[in-house]
């Protein structure tokens, strides 16, 4: 193996259980789709994974992958848990300021309402670059601590032209999975001219925010954007060159997911009110040929759920339909104030019927899968050297031990985090 920028290789040892997520990987069982290894090793080398499987065979492989040398650093996982680093797909994560006092009401029973978006725009819009800068790093820290090791960023708290290209270049500052979130409520300058605001967004909002993006979002919902609305802005932001992302379908039923999965976007998000014919169409847009384009990831934010006090959304039924689900924290400071991939994972366990096998997967190649990423997600030879260690024996104890810290360490590029 080639050393990369990151340098050093790193052999981890001792693994009681090793998610790979590659099933037929070496020491993995058929039929598995986590690819779990007991007694495992996992070898490091330049940012990127050099080879996995089972302690007894590690001695010729861990040589053949590092074509004689010694790994610069071993460290034994005395029978602790190993998985993917955890994959964000779907955060807000360029924000100023937060609002508690609206949490706090509804919790004394207020609704949820798409309008709390704008008192953040405002606060937003206020802020320099620098405190940005500050609230982003302090977010992403906090999320790296929990074992997120790849993030997706939304703008969508500026809504004018400055401040959309402002949040763009800021996201994409700390991370390339950067989504243009201009079509997120319409401001109040523009109240009772919704149209008039989707031709800023789809004209010179998109123009300016398109070189820091990868993706263009809407959010498709009564109280922000129609499904024509947002299939203007989805069409001009492909046209753009960016792939589509859909907020859909989080506080009531409608024709969002559909939308999503006919322009063929890489994940339509919330998915909490689905039809029968939902469920039906993100399944069925899995069902194309070998080697056809990816379908439409459904992807759940059961943060919100816990933080809105909505119903929180059945993965039971999207998977037994042949959906692709995976898990994201939506962190933003409305209706999900959370960065924690764990306690996503308990939730999606407790609260929406998946095991806890399904809930690691969605949480880490689900997420890649919604984001289109081959490199991560995953822990085969290639792939990005992103890993968690748990100070657990097993997986299990993310859902079984909610709200405990239980990630020990942190590799990021095959770099341990401090
Ligand atoms: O994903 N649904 C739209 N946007 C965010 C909420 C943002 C906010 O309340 O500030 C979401 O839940
Ligand atoms: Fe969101």
């Amino acid at each position: 193996a080639i050393p990369g920028p990151a340098g050093g290789s790193t052999l981890l040892t001792g693994i009681g259980e090793l998610t790979t997520n590659v099933p037929g990987g070496p020491g993995t069982r058929e039929g598995d789709p986590t690819g779990l290894v007991t007694d495992a090793v996992v070898l490091l080398d330049g940012g990127r994974v050099a080879w996995t499987g089972p302690a007894r065979e590690v001695r010729d492989a861990v040589g053949r992958a590092l074509g004689g040398r010694a790994p610069d650093a071993t460290v034994d996982a005395g029978g602790r848990a190993v998985i993917p680093g955890f994959v964000d797909s779907h955060t807000h994560l360029l924000f100023a300021g937060a609002r508690a006092a609206e949490f706090e009401a509804r919790m004394a029973g207020r609704p949820y309402e798409a309008g709390g978006i704008r008192s953040t725009v405002a606060a937003t819009r206020a802020a320099s670059d620098d405190a940005l800068r500050a609230g982003l790093a302090r977010h992403l820290d906090e999320a790296a601590r929990q074992g997120t090791t790849t993030v997706e960023v939304k703008s969508g708290y500026g809504l004018t032209v400055a401040d959309e290209e402002r949040a763009a270049r800021l996201a994409r500052e700390v991370t390339p999975e950067v989504t243009f979130l201009g079509a997120h409520v319409v401001p109040a300058e523009y109240a009772g001219r919704a149209d008039e605001y989707v031709d800023l967004v789809r004209g010179d909002m998109l123009a300016a925010c398109a070189p820091y993006a990868r993706w263009v979002d809407v959010f498709c919902e009564t109280g922000a954007f129609t499904p024509e609305q947002s299939r203007r802005v989805l069409e001009a932001g492909a046209a753009a060159g960016l792939g589509v992302r859909v907020h859909a379908n989080q506080l009531g039923p409608g024709e969002g997911v559909r939308l999503a999965v006919a322009l063929g976007a890489a994940a339509v998000d919330h998915c909490t009110y689905l039809t029968d014919d939902d469920v039906a169409a993100l399944a069925g847009s899995w069902s194309g040929a070998a080697g056809a384009a990816p379908g439409t990831v459904a992807t759940l934010l059961p943060g919100v759920e816990f933080s809105t006090r909505q119903p929180y959304p059945d993965a039971r039924r999207l998977l037994d339909a042949g959906a692709v689900v995976a898990l994201a924290s939506d962190c933003n400071p409305g209706s999900s104030y959370t960065s924690s991939m764990p306690l996503c994972v308990a939730l999606a366990v407790r609260e929406m019927r998946m095991t806890v096998a399904e809930a690691v997967w969605s949480a880490t190649a689900g997420g890649a899968l919604a984001l289109r990423r081959d490199d991560v997600g995953h822990l085969a030879p290639g792939a990005r050297a992103d890993v968690v260690l748990l100070d657990a024996p097993s997986r299990v104890h993310l859902a079984y031990r909610p709200g405990v810290p239980l990630v020990g360490a942190v590799w990021k590029d095959g770099v341990r985090l401090p």
